[in-house]
């Protein structure tokens, strides 16, 4: 009898954003003359940087020609763009981190998803709590966790994330292996000091435990004061993997492209004893799972460490910050305590009621689409998350229709 993998009878029903375009859908086929703005899930609207899209056109054009053809590329990426990372994201910050430590993938969500596997079940793991939901359920279909209950998962180490520390979550009070950090903070946009990050990393070193660091939004930060990568931080090399993407960096939501550094000197360890090398383990099972990013999207990744590529990925960022800074300033105004959209997409407001009220309100009144805070967590009830990604005019549309329906 073919059985099935139990831990997912535990998950919730369906996966936030599934949830959610499951629920506008609804309401548009309910209301079909009724327009949407959709600032919920984190997808980018505007076009990929020019510089991307030639390289792209240019590497379509060689798989064309005998001469150029490419078949499988390297399981960790190609050296041209591992080398272009490593260079402008991490040595020229003053960050140590070499090409062969970097390995590109199609994205931080299954990197994110995927990495807990090299680790050891019964490990005890610490999560933020709100959390980007990727980085809980992949931990529970693993069974590192116990039923659900009274909005929380047993055997989860949470991380709260409050007004009250300001959004930055305090060290745990216990010994936990495996800790999740994702800054600037998805959901609540807000961001870590180096020194915050610092203690971080003196725990995890003092515990022989290991961050998984979450920078998908780094490119956001405006604040030059604050760290852009954990390998920024002193001693992260021995006791930090941290993942990045294109997706918000540079518009490839659709076009797919992301990575993971993960450096050889950072170790985990057997139950008998010994060290081993968490870069040798996540090379088997990229190189046994996984058959690299196709070849034109890693030219038109590369072509984002171009001159012209970077202008043009950093106009792309002050876009959506422009948007950001709107929807903040016009969400302060109604009288709502907000967080993020200074250095980041995601402003997270308080909306003083229940998260998924909050949520229906705005899409029934205004034809706006949110992210119910509390699909990220417990401490994520009463808030709601608006996303900065979308058209400007959108944004002042959605602005003046949310304050219609709330004032
Ligand atoms: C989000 O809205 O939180 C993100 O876009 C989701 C994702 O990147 O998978």
């Amino acid at each position: 009898m073919i059985r099935i993998n139990e831990n997912y009878l535990k998950l919730q029903a369906s996966y936030l954003f599934s949830e959610i375009r499951r629920r506008t859908d609804e309401f548009q086929e309910a209301n079909p003359d009724k327009d949407i703005i959709k600032l919920g899930i984190g997808d980018v609207t505007r076009p990929l940087p020019q510089a991307c899209i030639e390289a792209f056109h240019r590497a379509v054009d060689e798989m064309a020609d005998d001469a150029t053809f490419r078949g499988y590329g390297p399981e960790q990426g190609y050296e041209f763009l591992r080398e272009a990372i490593a260079r402008v994201d991490f040595q020229d910050r003053g960050a140590d981190v070499s090409p062969n430590e970097v390995f590109v993938s199609d994205g931080a969500k299954c990197d994110t998803g995927n990495i807990q596997e090299i680790f050891a079940t019964d490990i005890n793991i610490a999560i933020p709590d709100p959390v980007y939901p990727v980085d809980l359920d992949t931990n529970v279909m693993a069974g590192r966790t116990a039923s659900f209950s009274d909005g929380r998962y047993g055997d989860i180490t949470y991380l709260e994330s409050t007004r009250e520390n300001g959004f930055i979550p305090d060290l745990p009070g216990e010994n936990v292996d495996l800790i999740y950090l994702c800054f600037p903070n998805n959901p609540t946009g807000a961001t870590i000091t180096e020194s915050q990050l610092q203690a971080w990393v003196d725990f995890a070193r003092e515990n022989k435990a290991l961050i998984l660091y979450d920078a998908a939004y780094e490119s956001f930060i405006q604040d030059p004061n604050l760290p852009k990568s954990i390998f920024e931080i002193e001693g992260a090399r021995e006791v930090a993997i941290e993942f990045r993407s294109f997706s918000k960096t540079a518009g490839f939501t659709g076009t797919r492209c992301a990575y993971t550094v993960v450096p050889k000197s950072c170790m985990a360890y057997a139950d008998k004893g010994g060290a081993h090398s968490v870069h040798d383990l996540w090379f088997r099972r990229q190189s046994t799972k996984f058959n690299a990013v196709s070849y034109p999207v890693q030219r038109a990744a590369e072509a984002i460490f171009s001159e012209e590529g970077r202008a043009q990925a950093m106009a792309l960022i002050d876009y959506y910050l422009k948007n950001a800074k709107l929807i903040r300033k016009e969400i302060e105004a109604l009288g709502y305590e907000c967080v993020g959209g200074e250095n980041s997409p995601y402003i997270w407001i308080d909306g003083k009621t229940d998260s998924w009220k909050f949520f229906d309100l705005l899409l029934e009144k205004a034809g706006v689409v949110s992210t119910p805070g509390a699909g990220f967590g417990k401490c994520g009830e009463g808030y709601i998350r608006i996303s900065a990604f979308n058209n400007y005019e959108n944004v002042q549309l959605a602005m003046q229709r949310i304050r219609q329906a709330l004032s």
